[in-house]
């Protein structure tokens, strides 16, 4: 028996290093998707192929070592299968074939995609009963406990979740969910994908991570109450707290109970099909990215500028963790080949190589099949 599965990629809207705040994000699957076939093998022994790697890999389930340093695709499978087992799973060894039509190091979630369609796959194979929220849970541990990025929920949530036309409002304190209609008439969504390869497993991310950490610290210090998270802190005390607080940790702090209201704001602006509110916030949400929380880059900003002023623009944003990655731009559909046009000479007078495009839509989440 073939176990066929099938994971998307993601973008979000906005709501952007809200998640491992206890905050809001609102992303939505996207219809470029990565897919693995799975078929079980006697043992423990997985032998894992993937498209536009010349070599197969090859693990045993029995010697799974966490990840110091750069994580390699496999590491991805591997960090599945120790995470199940962790969660009181028995696996089986499984011959694996992957081909994903997900940029790698875009920003678009290649790899919780690649997680999530193998965690699928072995879920459906080996009929482990996992539903697609505990499944994501799961995902994530493999990649903060054993790949090392201490990633939020947001990526394999959206993925194991999403639905077609529908973007995902997601509380990632208390994991409930709605999904508001996102269907977009003569607007359309543009992803362009600035080139810059970020690597998650890079320090950067886990560095904001942890000064939001210290930040939720000493605002509970000076304010003589104990927080959890930015959650539950309001803009008034990051305010109170200002001058007291180093100017890093108060930016950091200021940038995510900021978003936070734009993601709640943003939802509204949706459900109304308000589209130039909406556009406004994700500007002031690249604003903040690049200002406050300082993961954007020049060619990201550079994409957003180039349009910001733009009629038919609604609003652009970096989306992902940044540091690279892609741009999103909510646009009049009939204005598409003009922005393109525009960014590419941007770039061009830049002396950079111009931006990937693709136009996208709210697709649906991970699907398991098997023959
Ligand atoms: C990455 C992480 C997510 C989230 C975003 C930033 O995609 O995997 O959990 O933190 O960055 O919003």
């Amino acid at each position: 028996m073939t176990i066929k599965s099938n994971a998307p990629g993601r973008i979000n809207l906005i709501g952007e290093h809200t998640d491992y705040n206890q905050g809001w994000v609102l992303p939505v699957a996207i219809d470029l998707s990565l897919s693995v076939n799975l078929t079980l093998r006697p043992g423990r022994i997985c032998v894992a192929t993937a498209s536009g790697f010349p070599v197969s890999q090859t693990f045993s389930i029995d010697n799974l070592q966490p990840v110091q340093g750069k994580p390699l695709w496999i590491d991805y499978l591997k960090a599945v299968c120790w995470a199940l087992e962790k969660n009181g799973f028995w696996l089986s060894g499984a011959n694996i074939l992957i081909n994903s039509e997900i940029p790698i190091g875009a920003g678009l979630s290649s790899s919780a995609a690649l997680e999530l369609a193998f965690a699928g796959a072995l879920n459906e194979a080996l009929n482990l009963s996992i539903d697609p929220q505990r499944l994501a849970l799961i995902c994530q541990q493999a990649e903060n406990e054993y790949v090392g990025v201490r990633c939020g929920i947001m990526d394999q949530f959206a993925i194991a979740l999403g639905r077609a036309d529908q973007a995902l409002l997601l509380d990632c304190l208390s994991l409930s969910y709605t999904f508001i209609p996102f269907k977009l008439n003569h607007a359309t969504l543009l992803i362009a994908d600035s080139k810059v390869k970020r690597i998650l497993g890079a320090s950067d991310y886990n560095r904001r991570r942890t000064e939001c950490e210290d930040a939720v610290e000493l605002i509970g210090n000076y304010l003589g109450r104990k927080f959890l998270s930015l959650r539950e802190i309001s803009l008034e005390d990051i305010i109170k707290v200002k001058d007291y607080l180093p100017k890093l940790l108060y930016q950091r702090s200021r940038y995510v109970v900021e978003e936070n209201a734009r993601v709640l704001a943003a939802a509204v602006a949706l459900k109304e099909n308000d589209l130039v509110s909406f556009g406004y916030l994700l500007k002031r949400s690249h604003a903040g990215l690049r200002d406050l929380y300082d993961v954007s880059c020049p060619e990201l900003d550079l994409i957003v500028d180039t349009v910001a002023a733009d009629q038919e623009v609604f609003g652009a944003r970096m989306t992902g963790a940044g540091f690279g990655g892609c741009a999103i731009i909510l646009l009049q559909q009939a204005a598409v080949d003009r922005i393109k046009a525009g960014i590419d000479q941007a770039f061009t007078m830049h002396g950079w190589a111009c931006p990937g495009y693709h136009l996208t839509t709210a697709a649906g989440g991970l699907t398991v099949e098997s023959d």
